[in-house]
């Protein structure tokens, strides 16, 4: 079966082409991004009204552009699996009313996705992994710890009580002028700095040891720039020792879901899978525990269609197909 994903939850317009012959087993013949970064730079963050707005122009040549470098044709095309939530509203109907519109032109199946499951399901582009295994989802828009128990089957074991982890990267980098999108900036300058300088104290949620807090981070730093210390901070120092915080903040519950529901595989996935050294510091500590990490490459860890296609594919292959009335919806969540 050939599936043509399309992905528009957020700042980027995302369209692929997988090759699935039975469940979890695919091959991704094409996957491009229309990034909107340069657009969202100058405001220092994602501007939601300009993010549709332009994925309207883009999202009929990036579909465009992976079919042709799939080098397959609209006709050979199954299926087609779209976002339909969770994510900016503006955002999700340009997909998915693009993909309404092809389905009932082409008269092709098409199934709505959950962005989340996309990412739950991302490592398994590129790596067999058994199931159930541990899935960390880490991005601009979402931190959480789920179970994979089959393909439609998740778990939620804790989320983010306020800030997602890739949001506080962006808005420290905000606060301390280093540019859009903060994450991988933070990451590089952290290479030159000693993240033991700077005292960022770690968050804790009292009583749920599997949730996550950001907020107390970002306001760490905010302080201590504005304090009179602050201005003598070195940079590099100063990003070592925030990023070092999420880091800890980010692989302690990890390891404590990995040990209290016995799942020997650790998935990591979404945009902040990208960092250095949580990669490093999480698969050390998997390893410590005879655990194993999974993280996919940069391009299925951020945003893309590949995993869009990938959690549509056992729907399309098991013959759903979703009616025409089904909405998007901002706050989608899994059933669980
Ligand atoms: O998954 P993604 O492309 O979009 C969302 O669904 O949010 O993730 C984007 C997020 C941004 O917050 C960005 O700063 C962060 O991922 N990010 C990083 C790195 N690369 C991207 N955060 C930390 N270190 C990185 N190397
Ligand atoms: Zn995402």
């Amino acid at each position: 079966m050939l599936i043509l994903g399309i992905e528009s939850s957020c700042d980027d317009a995302a369209a692929a082409v997988l090759e699935t012959t039975q469940r979890g087993v695919a091959t991704v013949l094409a996957s491009t991004v229309a990034n909107q970064d340069d657009i969202h730079r100058i405001y220092g963050g994602i501007v939601p009204e300009l993010a549709s707005r332009n994925h309207v122009v883009t999202i009929q040549p990036v579909i465009e552009r992976a079919l042709a470098s799939a080098g397959r044709s609209l006709a050979e095309i199954d299926g087609i699996a779209v976002t339909r939530g969770p994510g900016l509203v503006g955002s999700l109907l340009v997909g998915l009313m693009y993909a309404k519109g092809l389905a009932q032109a082409t008269g092709l199946p098409w199934v709505g996705v959950n962005h989340i499951e996309g990412h739950l399901l991302a490592p398994l582009l590129e790596h067999p992994i058994r199931m159930p295994y541990l899935a960390l989802v880490v991005s601009g828009g979402h931190t959480a710890l789920f179970v994979v128990e089959d393909f439609g089957r998740y778990r939620k074991l804790g989320a983010t009580r306020d800030d997602a982890a890739g949001e506080a990267f962006d808005k420290v980098a905000k606060l301390m002028g280093l540019g859009y999108p903060g994450g991988k900036i933070i990451d590089e300058l952290s290479r030159a700095g000693n993240h033991k300088c700077v005292r960022i104290p770690r968050a804790r949620v009292k009583g749920a040891p599997l949730d996550f807090s950001f907020s107390g981070v970002k306001t760490a730093v905010a302080s201590l720039l504005r304090s009179e210390a602050g201005a003598g901070l070195s940079q590099p120092d100063l990003a070592a020792s925030f990023q070092e915080a999420v880091v800890e903040m980010l692989v302690r519950p990890t390891l404590a879901a990995a040990r209290e529901h016995d799942l020997e595989t650790i998935a990591l996935t979404g945009g902040v899978a990208a960092n250095s050294r949580l990669r490093d510091s999480l698969a050390a500590a998997a390893a410590n525990e005879g655990r194993r990490l999974v993280a996919p490459s940069f391009k299925y860890c951020t945003d893309n269609a590949a995993m869009i296609a990938l959690a549509g594919s056992y729907r399309l292959l098991d013959g759903a197909r979703d009616p025409l009335d089904l909405d998007a919806e901002a706050n989608l969540t899994l059933p669980q």
